[in-house]
Parts: C-alpha cells; sequence; structure tokens
C-alpha cells in the first residue's frame, strides 16, 4: 500500500509521527508536506495530497492541519476527492464504510497523536460497502462533475 501525507506548519510533528507509524506498518508514505515551523498555506499541500489520489498514484491520502478543516476544503476541490475531517475513530472508520473517503484528515491542534494514530487505523482498516451507500457516493459525483443534482434540479427545487 502506498499513501500520500501532507501537512502545514501547525502539524509538522504530528505528520513526522503518523509517517513513521504508517511505515512501520509497512506503508509506503509520500511526503509532500513542510517540514519547517515557518508559516505555510495549507492548500499547497490540501491539492498536491488531492492531485494524487485522484490520479491514482497512491492508494490513499492523510492530511493535517491546526483543525484538518482548511486543508481537506483544498484537497476536496480536486475532483474525485472525498477528504473527511474526523476528531475521533468512528467517523473515520463509517468515512470509509459508508462515504468511500479516500483522505483522510484532522487537525494537529485538535486531537492527540494517540488519537490521530487510531483513526488512522480504524480508516486503513474499514471497507467500502458500496450497495446503497453507492447511490449516495455517485450523487456526490454527479455534483461535482455537473454542478447540478437531477433528483433535486428536475423537480424544480
Ligand atoms: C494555521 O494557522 C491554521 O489556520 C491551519 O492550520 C488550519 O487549521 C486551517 O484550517
Amino acid at each position: 500500500m502506498k499513501l500520500a501525507i501532507g501537512n502545514d506548519h501547525s502539524a509538522v510533528e504530528m505528520k513526522k509521527e503518523i509517517k513513521k507509524y504508517l511505515e512501520d506498518k509497512g506503508i509506503e508514505v509520500i511526503d509532500v508536506g513542510t517540514n519547517s515551523t515557518e508559516s505555510f498555506n495549507y492548500p499547497i499541500s490540501g491539492y498536491k495530497v488531492g492531485k494524487m489520489v485522484a490520479n491514482g498514484e497512491v492508494d490513499g491520502g492523510v492530511l493535517i492541519c491546526g483543525t484538518g478543516v482548511g486543508i481537506s476544503l483544498a484537497a476536496n476541490k480536486v475532483k474525485g476527492v472525498r477528504a473527511c475531517v474526523c476528531s475521533e475513530p468512528y467517523s473515520a472508520r463509517m468515512s470509509k464504510q459508508h462515504n468511500n473517503s479516500n483522505i483522510i484528515a484532522f487537525g494537529a491542534r485538535v486531537i492527540g497523536v494517540e488519537t490521530a494514530k487510531m483513526i488512522v487505523d480504524e480508516w486503513l482498516n474499514a471497507k467500502y460497502e458500496g450497495g446503497r451507500h453507492q447511490v449516495r457516493v455517485d450523487m456526490l459525483t454527479e455534483i461535482e462533475q455537473t454542478q447540478g443534482l437531477k433528483v433535486v434540479d428536475e423537480q424544480g427545487q
């Protein structure tokens, strides 16, 4: 398995710990984040990881900024990305099972590194369930691709 990881200045230490944690499991990790605590604009890392995931260069991505919010918003602007910010493991697992998330994000100023490891584990171990969830994930893709949603727009709502 190959993952991309990205971060901003607020998450350098957590990024290093999570990267090592993943590598110790035998996962190849491509680090596109900053290793400096100088101010760094999170959209750069979010975009880079988003592109790598969308292009299929990696199997998934991990993004960390202060809250996980900005960096996931950046990744979600790339077509094909479903980046989910999670502060606890349950949402991380469900984001894969129900939403087929391909990037997990969290905040270095929000959670501790042990919770971050649990989040990553739940996300990695979870499997997308498909079935009824595919209809909904397809709707997400439809909005992304067309800036519309037929089931709503055809009703003139
Ligand atoms: C940086 O100060 C902070 O805004 C950033 O890490 C992140 O939390 C943005 O969403």
